[in-house]
């Protein structure tokens, strides 16, 4: 792609509420409550379910739901204390309330809507997916449109076309495991725990070379498949036995990971002609697909915008984003609005 100059600031930008928004997300294993003012999060406190979930190895729904309704009340609590305001003050209360898991949805939404209904302010289902997009906005005034949000995630790894906010077409996808899942099985097999991502990242050493793992689909796509890896860690841990180098066979399964995500949103980036990059969702914490991004982007001549730590793995934070555009353009949700554990973008 031939290097454009960036047209930050020449075009205008989206209009934010103007008053505070109270956000929830419980759609996995975090409860987090933010408050949202315009395009500033001015408090995203997260509580982690991840310590009971780890003796499974991964997310149990049931348990999810139930530790969930244990939190939600001192989440908000905190978030309102964090973001020094009163549930008076606050003007419009949203929720995740599709997709993910049923149970732990529900108890957010019911959160938000019962806050909704006592205070009479309006209320705002948001998708998750949205959310994830929406991570960046605090980053700059205008963020080009159109643009690629890579979404790569403990479930979900997306190239989604955002032409406009509001308007997503997802033109890549995995075909088997999501990004974040291949880091957190390939971590369990290499005895690094759980979850995976920042296990790994914190074990990898700097040689990416001593293992030799599949990158999945080859050739011009923007499509991904994770499965391949799990089996080659599976093949490298049985081969090697005690002999394995785990700080190395972390690095490479990193570097695996991290050069089909760069390459692939830079290539769908180039396809559609975007005028910037987004990196979001729990991967984009990974401090090589940072620094990966950050290298090639200059090349590539477009800006690309990665948000920080607290607002790439789940947080309500990004939700209250998302929400704030929407309320700003007058639209709300009937307290009636179900949760959908599945919904396309
Ligand atoms: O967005 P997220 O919090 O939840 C989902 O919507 O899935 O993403 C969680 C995923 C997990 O698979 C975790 O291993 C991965 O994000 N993750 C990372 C890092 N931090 C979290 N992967 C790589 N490097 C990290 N530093
Ligand atoms: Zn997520």
């Amino acid at each position: 792609m031939a290097a454009r100059p960036w047209k930050l600031g020449t075009e205008k930008g989206l209009t934010f509420f103007d008053r505070p928004i109270l956000a929830i997300e419980s759609s996995c294993d975090e409860t987090s409550a933010a408050i949202v003012v315009g395009r500033a999060v001015i408090a995203n406190v997260v509580s982690s379910q991840i310590e009971t979930h780890r003796k499974w190895g991964g997310v149990v729904p049931e348990v999810a739901a139930r530790l969930h309704v244990e939190s939600i009340l001192s989440v908000v609590d905190e978030a309102l204390a964090v973001g020094n305001i009163s549930l008076a003050e606050v003007g419009a209360f949203a929720a995740t309330d599709r997709p993910g898991l049923v149970g732990a949805l529900a108890v957010g939404v019911a959160a938000a809507k019962s806050l909704a209904f006592s205070a009479n302010k309006p209320y705002l289902g948001i998708h998750h997916l949205e959310g994830h997009i929406c991570s960046v906005f605090g980053l700059a005034d205008v963020i080009p449109y159109p643009n690629i949000a890579l979404i790569a995630s403990g479930g979900h790894t997306e190239i989604v076309h955002v032409r406009q906010f509001g308007e997503y077409e997802i033109i890549g996808q995995t075909i088997d495991d999501a990004a974040g899942e291949a880091f957190d099985k390939a971590a369990r097999l290499l005895g690094l725990g759980y979850p995976g991502g920042p296990a790994i990242q914190a074990a990898a050493s700097l040689n990416t070379k001593r293992y030799l793992l599949p990158r999945g689909l080859t050739g011009d796509v923007i499509d991904f498949s994770f499965s391949g890896l799990k089996t080659a860690v599976l093949r490298l841990t049985e081969r090697e036995g005690a002999k394995l180098n785990v700080a190395d066979a972390a690095a490479s399964l990193q570097e695996a990971i991290v050069s089909v995500l760069v390459e692939r949103t830079i290539r769908a980036a180039e396809r559609v002609d975007a005028r910037a990059i987004a990196v979001t969702g729990g991967v984009s914490a990974n401090s090589a697909l940072r620094t990966r991004f950050e290298g090639e982007l200059p090349k590539v001549g477009i800006p690309c915008f990665i948000p920080p730590l607290s607002l790439c793995t789940d947080n309500a934070g990004m939700i209250g984003l998302a929400a704030s555009v929407r309320f700003a353009r007058g639209e709300s949700h009937e307290l009636t609005k179900d949760v959908q554990p599945s919904a396309s973008l």
